[in-house]
């Protein structure tokens, strides 16, 4: 379907990097979580906190089965969890190519430190929650992936250079 897929872990840089790359490759970019909310008409917070996370999950599955129904040679940024599970993951494999922005624990809690509105990052700690989950994720954000962009200390005009080495 010659999309450009953007998983990883939150904080990232998905949302980021989809948008400074649909100027740059001249392609519209959609996101997952913005998706899901407008079919929803609410916020993935609140999603989480009426219906839970089993019930948003479901979600990201009903989305990209959507997306796979005509999305062609667009950036798609994924949330964070949404390759997580298995079927979502041959899902991404068809719809196009598969970016892992890869980024430590350090990276990632420094850019959502002050962040609210990710219900999974709230609680006490939530340093050692990011270690603990990036260790449980990493793997299926590997087998997910096609190529592997390592972002930490890097720009994003780095990275932008970087993944256009790579798009097919
Ligand atoms: C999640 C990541 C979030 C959002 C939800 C759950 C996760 O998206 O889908 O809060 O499980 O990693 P971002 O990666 O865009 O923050």
């Amino acid at each position: 379907m010659g999309n450009v897929i953007l998983i990883g872990f939150m904080g990232s840089g998905k949302t980021t990097v989809g948008l400074r790359l649909s100027y740059r490759l001249r392609r519209t970019v959609i996101d997952t979580d913005k998706e899901i909310e407008k079919e929803e008409k609410r916020t993935i917070s609140d999603i989480f906190a009426t219906d839970g996370e089993a019930y948003f999950r479901d979600r990201e599955t009903d989305c990209l089965r959507r997306l796979l129904n005509g999305t062609t040679n667009q950036i798609i940024s994924v949330g964070g969890g949404l390759p997580l599970r298995e079927e979502n993951r041959t899902l991404l494999g068809e719809l196009g190519q598969v970016f892992y922005l890869c980024a430590s624990a350090e990276t990632i809690y420094e850019r959502v430190k002050h962040d609210t509105s990710r219900p999974l990052l709230q609680g006490d700690d939530p340093k050692s929650k990011i270690e603990r989950m990036i260790k449980e994720r990493d793997d299926r954000y590997r087998a997910a992936a096609d190529v592997v962009i390592d972002v930490n200390n890097k720009d994003f005009e780095q990275i932008l250079c970087e993944i256009g080495e790579h798009v097919r």
